[in-house]
């Protein structure tokens, strides 16, 4: 029996997706679900002249492929793929490939690249992304893991994923959890471009009073110019869609947001990490408030008024002010998602290739955008800026933006409208460019209240120093 180069557990949306794309690139699969009606579906839709193979149970999976075995897992991070991993391991050896290409949490990742790396298993933990129509023409991959894996697979994933200016969107990251550590900062920077471009639309709809289609005007306008981006394009679309009765369908949409995790294991690592990940995190904070939506409603009824709308002679103007703030507050956003990478790089002793994840985010996934070129450039220049706000390039975009960007801001907290991801960028802006910030108070309080000890800026400056704030005023250099 011709043996297939891969095996694929799991065929929901992203498995199923994947196999044809696998499959459309020549590659010969098996296939097998834990439901086989799944299975069944599959191939009743797909199978016609492919050459895909179905299995019946994981062993018989296992016995489909050729040596060594490769095994792309595509189900429900965490438990699952546990379970799908113990199940399979009597059946497996030495020298075999188990890939996750679910959006597994780094660190269990990190453990089982450990535990399978001592029975002789390659562990590739790989960030797979783009939704349903990525996977099947072209996602964004984000494999690490066991390097001993890489030159096996790295020939088939290169093929399937993405391709700009001939480079495929798929790149070794770095060993155990490298690979869904990016897709985790991937993720977490999706939910920032999100949550700018939901504030941007609240602001064009109630403080600008702009209808629907003027919406997705500006948006495929902006698509064509510095923002353009796949977030961007889709809010286009989304604006125009009309509901049965004629009306936008986004003002029947319950506005609670879901999510999964990883923006908030994204806001988790960078508190471990001590980076400033403003954004992200009010991202996710955002998520949360909106789903209080029962208590929002009575702090409405209590606390709401309806926002004033701007003249009709000032939208222009604000428009072109939120397209800045829009664009400078998402370089906020990119320039503290690289500055945690960079933070656990060091930690965890990864080389991530910063400007290959840039590139590798270009096309096939959520984030893509042309910005991300500009990135790269960034990470090619010798030395590289110590943070993307302190390039050459992005400096002066910054700057030409920063007016409008301001207008912006003003302008949601002259109405009344949350934009946290927009203000919460510049502040952290403002902060990132203070040379002498207001924190020399609080090291004065921290020394008044509790002896906590300071350090000057006019003497040497490894000495700490304490001062008697509530007795003669003296001050003591500390040993
Ligand atoms: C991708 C996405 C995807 C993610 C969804 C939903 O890169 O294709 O990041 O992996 O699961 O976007 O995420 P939330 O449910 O947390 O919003």
């Amino acid at each position: 029996m011709t043996q297939s180069a891969i095996g694929i557990v799991g065929l929901g949306v992203m498995g199923a997706n994947l196999a044809l794309n696998l499959s459309h690139k020549g590659f010969r699969l098996s296939v097998y679900n834990r439901t086989a009606a799944l299975t069944s579906a599959f191939m009743h839709a797909h199978g016609q002249g492919r050459a895909i193979a179905v299995a019946d149970s994981l062993q018989d999976l296992v016995s489909q492929l050729g040596s060594p075995r490769v095994i792309l897992l595509m189900v429900t991070a965490g438990p699952a793929v546990e379970a799908i991993i113990e199940q399979l391991l009597p059946w497996l050896d030495a020298g075999d490939i188990l890939i996750d290409g679910g959006n597994s949490y780094y660190q269990d990742t990190d453990r089982r690249w450990r535990e399978l790396a001592a029975k002789g298993i390659h562990f590739v933990g790989m960030g797979v992304s783009g939704g349903e129509d990525g996977a099947r023409f072209g996602p964004s991959l984000m494999p690490g893991g066991a390097a001993a894996a890489w030159p096996t697979i790295r020939d088939m994933f290169q093929t399937i994923a993405a391709q700009v200016d001939g480079l495929p969107c798929c790149q070794w990251l770095g060993d155990g959890g490298a690979g869904h550590y990016v897709k985790m900062i991937h993720n977490g920077i999706e939910y920032g471009d999100m949550q700018l471009i939901a504030e941007v639309c609240h602001l064009m709809q109630h403080a600008l009073g702009l209808s629907h289609d003027a919406m997705a005007d500006c948006f495929a306008a902006w698509n064509g110019g510095r923002l353009e981006s796949y977030l961007v394009q889709i809010t286009a679309l989304i604006l125009r869609q009309r509901d049965r009765d004629g009306r936008p369908l986004v003002d029947s949409i319950l506005d609670q947001a879901g999510q999964k995790g990883t923006g908030v294991w994204t806001a988790q690592d960078a508190l471990d990490e001590a980076v400033p990940l403003t954004l992200i995190t009010e991202a996710v904070h955002a998520r949360m408030l909106s789903a209080r939506k029962s208590e929002r409603l009575a702090a409405a009824a209590l606390l709401g008024s309806v926002p004033t709308r701007v003249p009709v002679a000032q939208r222009a103007m604000y428009l072109d002010a939120l397209h800045d703030a829009l664009y400078a507050a998402k370089l906020v956003s990119y320039t503290q998602g690289f500055m945690l990478m960079q933070s656990a790089a060091t930690k965890h002793g990864w080389a991530l290739p910063f400007g290959d994840i840039a590139l590798l985010w270009r096309a096939g996934c959520i984030i893509r955008s042309r910005f991300l070129g500009d990135i790269k450039n960034s990470f090619a220049r010798d030395p590289v800026p110590p943070s993307l706000l302190q390039d050459p390039f992005f400096a002066a975009e910054v700057k030409n933006a920063e007016a409008g960007w301001r207008k912006a801001v003003m302008l949601a907290v002259g109405h009344g409208i949350a934009a946290p991801a927009l203000s919460s960028a510049l502040a952290f802006y403002d902060g990132y460019r203070c040379a002498y910030g207001s924190s020399n108070i609080i090291q004065a309080q921290r020394d008044c209240f509790g002896a906590h000890t300071y350090q000057r800026l006019d003497r040497d400056a490894a000495s700490h120093f304490h001062t008697r704030w509530l007795g003669d005023g003296g001050e003591e250099k500390l040993p």
